[in-house]
């Protein structure tokens, strides 16, 4: 009897806390911008754990490769006093958004899983506002790789680049087999993707370092940017007529239906061949961009969150943060994205071979100098400094403007945005 007694309270106390937490739990709204297929696949992972623990998630997802999109959904919110809970930001950005004194301070939930140590400083640097981590990151995607269809190269009698020189040869052969050599998304930020690339290949890390990090002025209208250019100048040669406006996922299934000989693109890339089914080695193969094998252009994602009064809400905002961080997101999101995962000490187990690479490379690069923070995607400048160099290269890409004159340009718009 007095067992029975026991039991009920225990019961009933159990009612009571999960009464207790359900009033805690809440809703956030996150606007990100991952919408082709693989990428989708990859978010849907975080909702399902959010929601598991009993919060909602609204998804305000925004077209548009790279983000440029969301940025201007996510700025017309802020500016009439509705900013979504969560949000897709990256980089420099981040400080932006902190000096406008919105962000939710997230040290709570970072101290609680040991953020410092299970980060690279390189990673937690970026996350912090004045000392204080307003934001938390997801991923680490390598932007400079390249990936192929080996049954066109095969098709073509041609061997996948390491050099330039290579890729040329490599180009005549595909095209002259009646094959699309390069599938190319001719959207400013896509160019601005293969650029970058380009630059860190012929120029080398140092150079890239100057002209695309500290967008030093003298290294930007130099002779190295000049031979920069002319090998994009080269490069265009070998893509197709239909490359205006193309969205880079489109460009990725040309690669997959073997239309396409190559893809330069960063590893969101794969998260499409792997969505398709495709098995690494025998329908597509990835290689660092022709010349950037000592390099590494890393890109993270990450969320900030703002500031909100709901209880319920600020309950859902720390579970995200919490979740992200977790092993069991980082594993699965990453391996459906293309990414690897931020966390330190993650198993490389359940990681496919280009995921394995970009592990050992990670590590290597940064011991080297080569591990360099990507200009395309908002690691390395400001938004203004970055619209500048995208405004010449996509103008380069879309007119015959010569390469001298277009490394005078780019020299001098950087200054001035500066
Ligand atoms: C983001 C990736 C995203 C890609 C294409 C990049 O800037 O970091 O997560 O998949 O853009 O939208």
């Amino acid at each position: 009897m007095r067992l029975k007694w026991s039991k009920l309270v225990l019961v009933g106390m159990l009612m009571v806390i999960a009464g207790v937490c359900n009033s805690f739990a809440g809703e956030v709204e996150v606007l990100h911008w991952w919408t082709s297929g693989g990428e989708a696949k990859s978010v849907a992972v975080l909702k399902e754990l959010l929601e598991k623990e009993g919060h909602t998630w609204q998804d305000m997802a925004v077209a548009g490769g790279a983000g440029g999109n969301a940025m201007t959904v996510l700025k017309s919110r802020a500016v009439a006093g509705n900013p979504p809970t969560a949000a897709q930001v990256k980089g420099p950005q981040i400080q932006q958004w902190g000096d406008e004194g919105v962000l939710a301070n997230l040290d709570e939930v970072a101290q609680a899983g040991n953020w410092d140590q299970l980060l690279p400083k390189v990673v937690a640097d970026v996350m912090k506002y004045e000392g204080n981590y307003v934001a938390v990151p997801v991923n680490v995607h390598k932007i400079n790789w390249m990936w192929a269809n080996p049954e066109v190269f095969r098709k073509a009698g041609a061997k996948v680049p390491t050099t330039w020189a290579e890729f040329e040869e490599a180009a005549k052969k595909i095209k002259a087999a009646g094959f699309i050599p390069v599938a190319w998304g001719g959207q400013n930020w896509q160019e601005a993707t293969v650029f970058e690339s380009i630059v860190l290949g012929v120029g080398g890390a140092e150079f890239y370092k100057k002209a695309l990090v500290d967008a030093d002025p003298a290294a930007l209208d130099s002779a190295t940017m000049v031979k920069c250019l002319d090998t994009l100048r080269m490069v265009l040669q070998y893509i197709d007529k239909d490359a205006p406006g193309r969205d880079w996922n489109l460009a990725t299934s040309m690669v997959i239906q073997g239309k396409a000989a190559m893809q330069f693109m960063g590893d969101w890339a794969k998260g499409e061949f792997v969505a398709a089914g495709k098995t690494y080695g025998a329908d597509y193969v990835a290689l660092p961009v022709p010349e950037t094998s000592e390099g590494y252009l890393f890109n993270v994602d990450s969320f900030i969150m703002f500031q909100v009064k709901d209880k319920g809400a600020q309950e859902a905002q720390k579970a995200m943060a919490r979740l992200i961080m977790e092993p069991t997101f980082q594993e699965v999101f990453n391996v459906n994205k293309g990414s690897i995962p931020c966390r330190l000490g993650m198993s490389h187990k359940p990681f496919d071979f280009p995921a394995i690479c970009s592990f050992d490379s990670f590590v290597a690069t940064a011991q080297t100098g080569g591990l360099l923070p990507s200009m395309a995607h908002e690691m390395a400048v400001f938004p203004a400094v970055r619209g500048a160099i995208f405004d010449v290269v996509t103008n380069f890409c879309n007119s015959n403007l010569a390469s001298d004159k277009a490394a005078k340009r780019l020299a001098s718009e950087v200054q001035s945005a500066m």
